[in-house]
């Protein structure tokens, strides 16, 4: 069976390490505009069920510029699970195609097409975690810090998909991971003790924004309504009445801090325009790192089947 992408704790830290540092080789690759393409006659099969701008762009414009062929294919393309039983979907693929990359609603649906698939597959969101976004992130801090050393990374919201994958990386990375949430929209327990039971990392959960982000490295945040979920948009909004990252927030951490947000942000709500135009915004600077950690993910996929 192929190896795939699916949790961030699926890898060892040494693992973890060479995509980062083969993400950074592909960058200057990249930004030198050298010529790579371990993916010539390849192509990527792209399922979304939910909308996209940076997966899609970053995976189909990095896919192509190392030589191979992405295939877009939208909620009303192959209707996985609903047309047709997700495992079919898998196994046809692994017919035509060198990679799978899925952005889905129910995490199970993932894994099964892991499950049967011949061909690596990739998570590309799902409503459990993000794992593609936060190897972006991390290799994002990495570059601005110079270190992952001593890294305090505060998470103002809802606990939600992309606090899922942080706490999965920080079985594998030493972190102190605060995660800052109103009552009731707290990250998933099991993930929670997964984390704990590592010994690797320590957590902290708070309810208390101001107090929550002193000392820290990173304030992180995201939409207080994922995908999927904007029909609660009302009633999130007062819940989180309190937890919007603004100046006054980042005024509190007491030494230089990064402001980090996944995107696509709501500006105004879960952060303010001036967070988000901030010197200490590197809100783009992860974007940009979204195509650059894909890449090695793909070619470190690739390289254990050639
Ligand atoms: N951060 C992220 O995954 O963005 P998209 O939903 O636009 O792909
Ligand atoms: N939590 C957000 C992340 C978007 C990249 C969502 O799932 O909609």
């Amino acid at each position: 069976m192929p190896k795939h992408f699916l949790h961030l704790s699926d890898y060892t830290s040494d693992e973890l390490w060479d995509l980062l540092k083969l993400a950074k080789e592909l960058k200057t690759k990249f930004k030198n505009k050298e010529t790579y393409k371990p993916f010539d006659g390849k192509s990527l099969a792209m399922i979304f069920a939910k909308p996209s701008a940076r997966t899609r762009v970053s995976f189909e414009t990095g896919f192509e510029w190392m030589g191979g062929h992405a295939l877009f294919l939208g909620p009303n393309d192959i209707g996985i699970g609903k047309r047709e039983a997700i495992k079919d979907i898998s196994r046809v693929f692994s017919r035509y195609n060198d990679m799978i990359m899925a952005r889905l609603f129910d995490h199970k649906h993932i894994v099964e097409l892991a499950k049967y698939s011949n061909i690596p597959v990739i998570n590309g969101l799902t409503d459990y975690n993000h794992p593609c976004q936060i190897l972006a992130d991390i290799l994002t801090v990495w570059e601005h810090r110079g270190s992952l050393d001593n890294l305090k990374i505060t998470y103002v919201g809802d606990g939600n998909n992309i606090v899922h994958s942080w706490l999965q990386l920080a079985t594998r990375f030493p972190l102190h991971f605060v995660c800052c949430s109103p009552d009731g929209y707290e990250p998933d327990a099991k993930t929670v003790n997964m984390l704990e039971n590592s010994g690797i990392s320590s957590f902290e959960l708070s309810q208390e924004p101001r107090s929550a982000v002193k000392d820290t490295d990173v304030i992180y945040t995201d939409v207080w309504a994922s995908m999927g979920q904007k029909e609660e948009a009302e009633a999130r909004e007062k819940a989180f009445a309190g937890f919007q990252v603004n100046e006054e927030l980042t005024k509190q951490t007491g030494k230089e801090t990064l402001f980090m947000h996944c995107l696509p942000a709501e500006r105004g709500r879960e952060v303010t325009d001036e967070v988000m135009e901030a010197n200490y915004s590197i809100v783009f600077d992860q974007a940009e790192n979204r195509m650059h950690a894909q890449n090695a993910i793909m070619v470190y996929l690739q390289s254990l089947i050639n």
